[in-house]
């Protein structure tokens, strides 16, 4: 049996690229391991500080989701600032962290280079903020997207280091986690880089088939094929991406087929993968309405999981202590 983390920030509501980078399988893997899955809101404050947005964007991750099926009597779902050993393992894994590494982390230029107004020192130590939540439970799989493989094989180093350091064995790797294939990237829809929150390209688990029907609908093209079997553009392979993870593999191969013998209609092509969108999401969407409007509910599974986070977090830290010399009198 695993030790399993998955982490959402809790920046805006989820999407597609959130769902099969870091639900999809969780859901599926909650019963044969021990499985973890919690809100990241410290990690949301190292780019949207606002106390007004905060809360109701966690409430709305924890209705996403229970509605896309995590079962809170089977898994520990959480909230990150309510386990506060995290934000001590943080602190001690700071010590350990090296700042020329922090400055080199893809993310962290990344950031500097679209919000250099505001590099704090919360964005620099990201990854070992990322490596407490993992560590906390010493966390063995890790179901993530390719864009946060960088900020586990951190993890896996500051891990690996710590052992060194004190001669232990300690924290185990803490590996990626997606049922044997590569790590999943789900673009978005504009032909460009992949799906995300800030990017205005994504269809969310929230929305309302005539919106998803919309958004797919413009997605980008090409003016297509001109002779058989020619190379897909970005924005054609995106779409056959999206259609991948959310159609069958009989449809794929119809419109492959049609795209290779120069037939292929995008407009057709477009409106199948939106039915096949709203066949996966609705259902979900209708999940996280009745959910979102629950809040007694909502309370009860937030507190009942930070009790079950705490008690393992708890017996990490204490562990690390030890190791540290970290002493009470
Ligand atoms: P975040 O909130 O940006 O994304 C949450 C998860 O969704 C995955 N993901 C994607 N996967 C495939 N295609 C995409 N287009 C796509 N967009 C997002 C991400 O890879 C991620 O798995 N730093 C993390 C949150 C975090 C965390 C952790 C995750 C904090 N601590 C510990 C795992 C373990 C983040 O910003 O994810």
């Amino acid at each position: 049996m695993e030790t399993v983390l998955s982490g959402i920030r809790s920046t805006g509501n989820l999407h597609l690229g959130n769902y099969f980078g870091a639900l999809s399988n969780f859901v599926k893997m909650q019963h044969d391991n021990k499985c973890y899955f919690f809100i990241a809101d410290y990690h949301s404050l190292t780019t949207h500080p606002d106390p007004k947005i905060l809360h109701p964007n966690v409430k709305n991750v924890l209705s996403e989701y229970l509605a896309a099926g995590i079962d809170p009597d089977v898994a520990t779902i959480y909230i990150q600032s309510d386990v506060p050993q995290v934000a001590e393992l943080y602190l001690l894994l700071n010590m350990h962290a090296f700042i020329g590494e922090l400055e080199r982390t893809a993310s962290f230029k990344d950031k500097v280079r679209k919000h250099s107004e505001n590099v704090n020192a919360g964005l620099l130590t990201y990854p070992v903020l990322m490596a407490a939540d993992i560590l906390i439970h010493r966390a063995t799989r890790v179901p993530v997207g390719k864009d946060q493989e960088q900020h586990l094989e951190m993890t896996r180093k500051f891990a690996r280091r710590f052992n060194n350091f004190y001669g232990v064995d300690y924290f185990p790797e803490s590996l990626p986690y997606n049922f044997g294939k590569d790590s999943v990237k789900i673009p978005g829809l504009d032909g460009s880089g992949k799906m995300g929150k800030s990017e205005g390209n994504g269809i969310y688990l929230a929305d309302e088939d005539a919106v998803i029907r919309k958004k797919v609908m413009r997605a980008v093209t090409d003016s297509g094929p001109t002779e058989p079997n020619s190379p897909m553009s970005d924005s054609i392979r995106n779409i056959f991406t999206i259609m991948e993870n959310v159609s069958t593999p009989d449809t794929v191969q119809y419109f492959l087929d049609k795209y290779n013998r120069c037939e292929i209609r995008y407009g057709d092509l477009k409106k199948q993968l939106a039915e096949d969108i709203i066949k996966m999401i609705a259902p979900v969407r209708e999940r996280i309405k009745e959910i979102s409007s629950n809040d007694a509910y909502l309370s009860k599974v937030a507190r009942e999981g930070a009790e079950k986070a705490r008690e393992s977090a708890d017996k990490t830290v204490s562990e690390v202590r030890e190791i540290m010399g970290i002493v009470r009198f």
